[in-house]
């Protein structure tokens, strides 16, 4: 794995907005593979400038996304689908049509998680997949465990990533308890993957992650499998 040490958020940021950026100049109607939470914010603020700045185009990008909350509404300010309109779509010129989030209203979630196995592979694989890590080494919402999925699927949020998430919701009650995520295997299908981390509080996650073994109960540490991974973090998240 490469890794980039920055001193600033903002610097993290406009290194993996670079990133993408340049593969979308390369190949304009490439796929992104985009994830949510608060560390990927600045990035997609930095795609925003760049695009408004004339530097980059959306028009012919497909995105599909980690993962969702389910069950969820794409209305509830606190799905993924909302996220991702808020924070990058509604401010490019991307076709919302073309934009995939696993669908948290599905009445079947297992069918529509094959679904959308088939429709990233269909679709993808994504050109550059972004991901953020979680404090206890997840990636989309594959927590450790001592067996991994390797495709889409249904997946029960731990204790740890419930507290987590929990700021961002009324109260720890209101987070959802499940989610749709991509698996390892769709995640390391990408051709490239940049995964972001800032802050103490991932140190022990991209330290464990670092290390260069294959541990379930870090599942960053799988990306140790692919041949084109960048760590772009702060000093702090590198601070183990
Ligand atoms: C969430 C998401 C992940 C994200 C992680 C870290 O639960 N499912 O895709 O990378 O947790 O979130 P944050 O960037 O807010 O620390």
């Amino acid at each position: 794995m490469k890794t980039i040490v920055c001193k600033t958020y903002e610097e993290m940021s406009a290194c993996a907005a670079d990133i993408i950026a340049d593969v979308m100049k390369k190949k304009p109607a490439c796929v992104l593979g985009l994830a949510t939470g608060s560390t990927p914010v600045g990035t997609y603020k930095e795609l925003i400038r760049k695009h408004r700045a004339g530097e980059i185009d959306f028009s012919a990008v497909t995105t599909v996304n980690l993962d969702e909350y389910y069950p969820i509404s794409p209305e509830n300010d606190q799905s993924y689908r909302y996220f991702m309109n808020v924070n990058l779509f509604d401010h490019v010129n991307v076709d919302k049509a073309k934009t995939y989030v696993p669908d948290g209203t599905a009445a079947d979630p297992d069918e529509a998680c094959a679904a959308y196995e088939a429709l990233v592979s269909k679709v993808g694989p994504a050109d550059i997949q972004v991901l953020g890590i979680g404090q206890n080494g997840h990636i989309g919402f594959n927590e450790p465990d001592s067996a991994l999925e390797v495709a889409t699927h249904v997946t029960g949020l731990t204790d740890s990533t419930i507290r987590a998430n929990a700021r961002f919701f009324a109260s720890v009650e209101d987070v959802p308890t499940k989610a749709l995520t991509m698996g390892i295997g769709t995640i390391l299908s990408a051709k490239k993957i940049i995964i972001l981390a800032n802050g103490a509080a991932k140190a022990a996650a991209v330290a464990k992650m670092l290390e260069g073994k294959l541990d379930t109960s870090c599942p960053a540490s799988m990306l140790n499998l692919h041949a084109d991974v960048t760590v772009i973090c702060d000093e702090a998240a590198m601070g183990q």
